[in-house]
């Protein structure tokens, strides 16, 4: 290139995108927590106990010298307890070897499936309030995310909403269940309806089910995966972060049609080469050896501490949506009046994380501009001690 050339070319500089990219609020929550020495229920973090059998599974696994790179869609030990698993508490048939693909946590998985089935300029609906991860990563591959309201209090689906939001451009819709941040559950009937949508206008149904084992009262958990002719186009995605308290260890999974994997795991291939070898052994001993008993009890467990919480945000003032899954609990801070400083939700978690020592995280996280600006998200999968705390200092507010 001659020098005039060259004057023209960008030089140092972030991609039009990064400008645009703010720190997460969890994050930015968590570090404030940290500085003040608060009680942080702003983090998912889940600081509960790792199962023995897990812990010693991924132990031994280093000791037996299971260090180095796995096949890029897992070790077949692990895609064969999780098809299993699979099967036996959600009754859908999976095939080990073509139709699960073991990733970097399902965090890893949505990146890589995104990926491999959109293109920039793409339109992908999910449900409003949203994880702002499915956001922000489909945002980082200029995908077009279009978010649909749920109807509070209940956070139920509105089907002409969905229909409405359907351009020619929408290649799938965003299922998150149980979800973070509202706790909702998707119940069959609204997955039918929602069924009926991506069979009509050919879309494929993406579900976040990182949840899956957190749920309670009657509620019931349903993969879009689970109902009728809906295999070929829903992705699942799960992972054991939440299920066995390792979200530091990185081990999720997709399920989806063989046709489909095989990309998926290109991406994932490209972005993790794998997931981390003795951890993958760790959660395979895991799920091979806890049965519905463990599962019942981490449910059990986590429903205690939603009603310790519910009871101690109420007790100071809030008014709490009572989530029928996942471990955060949505709160309206409308009720306090001047108790908080502050208009905008990320003031008045600053306010309260300095008045009580306890972090949380701003509901506008959750919405689009101008939305969620009165609510906080509080996290309660923490040890008894940490939440018997929080409790105590929520309490003090008033
Ligand atoms: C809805 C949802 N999906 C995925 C994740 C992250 O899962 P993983 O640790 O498997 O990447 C979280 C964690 O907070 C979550 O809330």
């Amino acid at each position: 290139m001659v020098q005039a050339e060259v004057s023209k070319v960008r030089g140092l500089g972030l991609s039009e995108l990064a400008p645009r990219v703010v720190q997460s609020e969890i994050r930015a929550m968590t570090v404030e927590s940290d500085r003040v020495g608060g009680v942080n229920l702003a983090q998912g973090v889940c600081d509960t106990e790792v199962p023995q059998v897990v812990a010693e599974g991924a132990i031994a696994a280093i000791h037996e010298g299971h260090n180095i790179y796995t096949r890029l869609d897992g070790i077949a030990r692990l895609r064969r307890a999780i098809a299993e698993k699979t099967e036996h508490m959600q009754d859908l048939v999976v095939d080990p070897e073509r139709e699960v693909l073991v990733t970097s946590g399902a965090t890893g998985a949505f990146h890589a499936v995104a990926m491999a089935l959109f293109d920039p300029g793409d339109e992908v609906l999910l449900f409003e309030p949203f994880y702002g991860y499915h956001v922000g990563t489909l945002r980082s591959l200029r995908v077009v995310p279009v978010a649909v309201e749920l109807e509070g209090p209940q956070w139920s689906v509105d089907l002409e909403r969905v229909r409405a939001a359907i351009t020619s451009k929408t290649r799938a819709i965003v299922v998150n269940t149980p979800s973070n941040p509202a706790g909702k559950v998707f119940t069959r009937h609204e997955l039918e309806g929602l069924a009926e949508i991506a069979r009509e206008f050919d879309l494929f149904v993406l579900t976040d089910e990182i949840y899956e084992h957190f749920i309670y009262g009657d509620a019931k958990h349903v993969s879009p995966a689970a109902i009728d002719g809906m295999r070929e186009r829903t992705i699942v995605m799960s992972g054991y972060s939440k299920t066995f308290s390792v979200t530091g260890w990185r081990i999720g999974y997709v399920i989806a049609d063989a046709k489909w994997i095989g990309a998926i795991g290109y991406f994932h291939d490209l972005l993790y080469v794998c997931a981390p070898s003795p951890f993958q052994h760790g959660v395979a001993a895991g799920i091979e050896r806890l049965g519905r008993t463990f599962y019942a009890g981490l449910a059990m467990e986590h429903e205690t501490k939603r009603e310790m919480l519910v009871s101690a945000l109420s007790d100071a003032g809030m008014t709490p949506h009572v989530p029928d899954g996942a471990y955060y609990i949505l709160a309206s801070t409308a009720g306090l009046g001047g108790v908080l400083s502050g208009d905008t939700a990320a003031q008045r978690a600053r306010s309260l994380l300095a008045k009580t020592g306890v972090a949380a995280v701003a509901g506008s996280a959750f919405f689009r501009a101008g939305k969620g600006e009165d609510l906080l998200r509080f996290c309660f999968a923490k040890k008894d001690e940490d939440l018997a705390d929080a409790c105590r200092r929520l309490r003090a507010l008033r």
